[in-house]
């Protein structure tokens, strides 16, 4: 029988290992401009393909939010999408203020109506470019960011000292596990501390701390 595990594993742990040796892939034009296009494509049927996905989607967000500790008061959505990070973030803490930043106003839009829908107020949807953040440096005591590019140095220099940053992939969980001592190395070089991963669901979530 197929093992269903080896082959996730087999197939994205080299490729989790590529990027985190070779970051700069994720400044290439050619990366980018995929980033400005793929996006808009499926801004329609996104929210779609996560209800389809059922709960298991959701459980390493939720899992990795009940270990941020440090009571934030101003949170960073990065990569938003249509807010599926943003709006679980918020009901985790209701009276932060939240930026959730896309680059992609199809995504936006849409992220924007379930808001209204919903009533919240607390985050604001803005368009952005989270390789090029329009934020002071140390603004933020915590950062999220789900199944999107890490912009790692441009998070950490809106991060505050000893802020946290909480990194989610709703899919492939097993194989970044695989590749934890690849990722502690990754983050530690741009001065933030793995405090935490754990894979659950069909995800992972990967919780760091700003060291300096
Ligand atoms: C797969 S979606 C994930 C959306 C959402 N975080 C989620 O978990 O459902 C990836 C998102 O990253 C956004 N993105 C990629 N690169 C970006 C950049 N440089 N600046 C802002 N958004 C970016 C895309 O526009 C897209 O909405």
């Amino acid at each position: 029988m197929l093992n269903i595990f080896k082959i996730k594993v087999f197939f994205f742990a080299p490729l989790i290992k590529f990027i985190l040796k070779n970051p700069g892939v994720m400044k290439s034009k050619l990366f980018l401009k995929a980033m400005l296009i793929f996006p808009k494509m499926v801004s329609k049927t996104y929210d779609k393909k996560i209800d389809r996905s059922g709960p298991d989607y959701h459980k390493a967000l939720e899992a990795g939010l009940t270990h941020i500790f440090n009571k934030p008061k101003e949170i960073i959505d990065l990569c938003t999408g249509t807010g599926f990070s943003a709006f679980k973030t918020a009901e985790f803490f209701p009276s932060s203020s939240i930026e959730a930043i896309d680059q992609i106003t199809e995504m936006l839009d849409i992220a924007r109506g379930k808001a209204q829908k919903s009533g919240n107020t607390n985050i604001n949807f803005k368009i952005g470019n989270a390789a090029k953040l329009n934020y002071e440096n140390n603004r933020f005591d915590f950062i999220v960011t789900s199944n999107a590019p890490i912009y790692l140095s441009e998070a950490v220099r809106v991060l505050k000292h000893e802020g946290l940053l909480l990194v989610v992939f709703s899919f492939s969980g097993d194989a970044f596990v695989t590749m934890e001592v690849h990722i502690a190395k990754y983050l530690k070089n741009s001065g933030i501390a793995l405090l935490k991963m754990e894979s659950i669901g069909n995800g992972v979530y990967i919780l760091g701390q700003k060291t300096r």
